[in-house]
């Protein structure tokens, strides 16, 4: 029987993307990328892991809801039903949320509800906070908002850089975002 299918939408240098990819028993397809930055590393990362990309800028389109209405086709001619956003830097709109209601997850790199946007690891750090972690979440129209599926916690050592959080929470993602979607398919 073949495996449900899923894309990727990222806008970065897909960390994330790879270990998804990379993940052992993944219970769906990883059957496209969608990119809106031309040149982003996860470009290549898809290349070599033999995933069409599909890169778009909104920009090329009359509108958000017309650029949205074209990745819809593109979803659906490749029989895409999950969504799983990885680094994407756009506030997904109607048009995209509703027709893929209930299937589209994000990853994010604190404990929401706290420091959403961008920069997250930044703004822990500068905070102050001794924990901080990853979230992995259904999206609404919101900026990092939506139901919590699953959190891990990591602590921020009086020695850590930014740079060295960055680490540590790269580290968490890369292990949480693949399990988190092998339960999630399996149960929905
Ligand atoms: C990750 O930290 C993710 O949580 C956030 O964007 C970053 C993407 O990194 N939403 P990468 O492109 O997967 O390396």
């Amino acid at each position: 029987m073949s495996k449900v299918k899923a894309a990727v939408f990222a806008s970065g240098t897909g960390s994330n993307f790879q270990a998804i990819m990379e993940a052992n028993n993944l219970p769906c397809e990883i059957s496209l990328l969608i990119c809106d930055k031309p040149g982003a590393g996860v470009i290549e990362k898809a290349k070599n892991s033999d995933v069409p990309a599909f890169v778009f800028q909104p920009k090329e389109f009359t509108s958000k809801a017309e650029y949205e209405k074209h990745l819809v086709e593109k979803l659906r001619e490749a029989n895409v039903s999950w969504i799983f956003l990885a680094g994407y830097m756009r506030i997904v709109g109607p048009t995209l949320l509703t027709a893929f209601e209930g299937k589209i997850v994000n990853i994010h790199p604190s404990l929401l509800p706290d420091f959403p946007g961008k920069d997250a690891i930044g703004q822990a750090y500068h905070a102050g906070v001794k924990t901080t972690g990853v979230t992995v979440h259904f999206i609404d129209e919101g900026i990092d908002t939506g139901p919590i599926i699953a959190q891990e916690t990591v602590e921020v050592q009086d020695d850590d850089t930014e740079e060295t959080l960055k680490e540590k929470i790269q580290k968490v993602e890369h292990e949480l975002y693949p399990k988190v979607i092998q339960q999630i398919v399996q149960t929905k």
